[in-house]
């Protein structure tokens, strides 16, 4: 399958969770991070996989290099701006890769032309031509972006399709990129594009709709009502500023509506809620309990009425099956009596495969979570396999051993950490703060000497209930560029020292995979 053709009844999804959702603010992730999201996004199904901008910088080359080896089926895509560098770093990472796709981009509207671009329409239309050219010569599916799309002149954004189209593109992405279009308007440029673009039925229609006015799903859905096939978007509806349009919205609306829609996209779905979380704990944005789909309330009637009606009749008041999203509540499940095979099944249930000696190692944090909790949720699983995964990809740098914390309202704050060092020693350090978790994290600074400042700092509880695992989300900022970290216990302060090590973690691994992959990209 090296091009997708979107016909006229399925829709194609173009995940761009790893390049658009990456660029939202405070998040960075490491290459084997975005691997792990790839793997994902193959079990869910996605036509596309935007796996980064292989041209920013050394680490997304290496991470779209490595997807585009690794990860087999979807196709694979590069975004690069309509200069030569970028499209050769793009299509030097792709080299060799059978389903892979350049995507290219330039701004089109003339408030971009003026302020950003300083060009004139001819020399950025000669641009976008040239782009496409050149990324022809590296892969066969190209798709082009005009930037801005939905404020651009629609005479001049047909002339431009038009020339694209002629050029090679194979898919035209119409991007609403400030979030700026109504349903109606956006639905409208479609329609005017399938009119007015002449060769228009030689590529397939595209939309990436931003939701800065909280309409990009609406915008994604009136598009495809008026002939675009492929939608973008991210998992959780990351991306920059507000987001971009959430897959799992579009994706469910075009499923539990395919009475007015009509089409059909291959996705999983009952892999999306895995998706969800996944997505979720890597980046360290927390999903909104009311959000549609994926949150924690989306399934959950609360109203004496509702409940009375959904237990005569269900469809009374849910429109799609839980099951069918993969959304997972409070079940039950393990107990401190439970053993390895069950805690193996579970593990399986919830898209987790273990090697024994893997097993080994977290049966044993299980066993100790048992001990504290009266009953194991789903949830708390997931956050214990995060944190099994978050040491194993840093296994090479700081590691927590021990915290010992005396606070308390007649007592001034203190800390003894004890920490695994790169060097394979293992140091104690001690000291003071204005409370525990601020004496935690000044011990820990002490040994990493870093010149981090701690920017944000949220708590959670995985789930309900005194006895629930606490989960830390950190936020640093070293340099201007921000690294979060994550940790979960049933202790807050641990949780917190252990968020502040995989913050401190990342920061190291993102700024060696910047310095070490070998790219000729910018
Ligand atoms: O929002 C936007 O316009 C983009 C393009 C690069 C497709 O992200
Ligand atoms: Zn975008």
């Amino acid at each position: 399958m090296a091009q997708l053709s979107g016909n006229e009844d399925r829709v194609i999804i173009f995940d761009t969770t790893l390049r658009d959702g990456e660029q939202s603010a405070g998040a960075g992730l490491t290459v084997e991070e975005k691997l792990r999201i790839a793997h994902q996004l193959k079990k869910l199904g996605v036509d596309v996989i935007e796996a980064g901008f292989a041209g920013s910088s050394p680490g997304d080359f290496e991470a779209v290099r490595r997807i585009a080896n690794e990860v087999k089926g979807p196709i694979i895509t590069s975004l690069a701006r309509a200069v030569d560098a970028d499209i050769d770093a793009a299509g030097k990472a792709l080299a060799g890769v059978k389903n892979a796709r350049i995507h290219t981009f330039i701004s089109a509207s003339d408030i971009h032309l003026m302020h950003q671009m300083r060009k004139n329409r001819e020399a950025i239309m000669d641009m976008a031509v040239h782009a496409v050219e050149r990324a022809k010569s590296y892969v066969d599916d190209v798709e082009f972006s005009p930037m801005d799309a939905s404020r651009t002149e629609p005479e001049y954004l047909y002339t431009m399709l038009e020339a694209v189209i002629r050029a090679g593109a194979t898919t035209v992405n119409i991007p609403d990129t400030v979030g700026y279009s109504t349903p109606g308007e956006f639905g409208a440029l479609i329609k005017g594009i399938k009119d007015n673009v002449p060769n228009i039925d030689q590529a397939v229609i595209s939309v990436h709709c931003h939701n800065d006015l909280g309409m990009s799903a609406a915008n994604s859905l009136a598009a495809i009502e008026n002939g675009a096939r492929q939608i973008e978007g991210c998992i959780n509806g990351l991306g920059e500023r507000a987001g971009n349009a959430a897959l799992e919205e579009v994706i469910m609306a075009v499923e539990t509506r395919s009475d007015h829609y009509r089409l059909k996209t291959g996705i999983a779905t009952e892999e999306i809620g895995n998706t969800s979380r996944m997505v979720s704990s890597i980046f360290g944005f927390p999903v909104q309990a009311n959000k549609a789909i994926v949150g924690q309330n989306a399934f959950r009637h609360s109203s004496g009425i509702h409940q009375d009606a959904f237990l005569k009749e269900r469809t009374t008041f849910e429109i799609m099956e839980p099951d069918k999203v993969g959304w997972r509540g409070e079940a039950l499940v393990l107990g401190k009596l439970s053993g390895r095979a069950g805690l193996r099944a579970r593990l399986h249930d919830l898209g987790y495969t273990l090697t024994d000696a893997e097993l080994t190692d977290v049966f044993v944090t299980f066993k100790d979570l048992a001990d504290t909790k009266r009953e194991v949720t789903d949830m708390d699983l997931e956050a214990l396999m995060s944190e099994q995964h978050r040491m194993v990809d840093t296994d090479h740098v700081y590691r927590l051993g021990t915290v010992h914390v005396v606070c308390g309202n007649d007592t001034s704050p203190e800390a003894r950490v004890t920490l695994g060092c790169p060097d394979g020693m293992s140091r104690t350090v001690e000291a003071k703060g204005t409370g525990p978790v601020d004496a935690v994290c000044k011990a820990i600074d002490q040994v990493v000497n870093l010149d981090i400042e701690l920017t944000e700092f949220a708590v959670s509880a995985v789930t309900e209930g005194i006895d629930s695992l606490g989960e830390v989300t950190i936020r640093v900022e070293k340099d201007g560029s921000v690294y979060s970290g994550r940790g979960s216990d049933s202790d807050i302060v641990v949780a917190s020292a252990k968020a502040y090590i995989n913050a401190i973690n990342r920061l190291l691994a993102i700024g060696v995979q910047d310095r070490t992959a070998t790219t000729g990209a910018v």
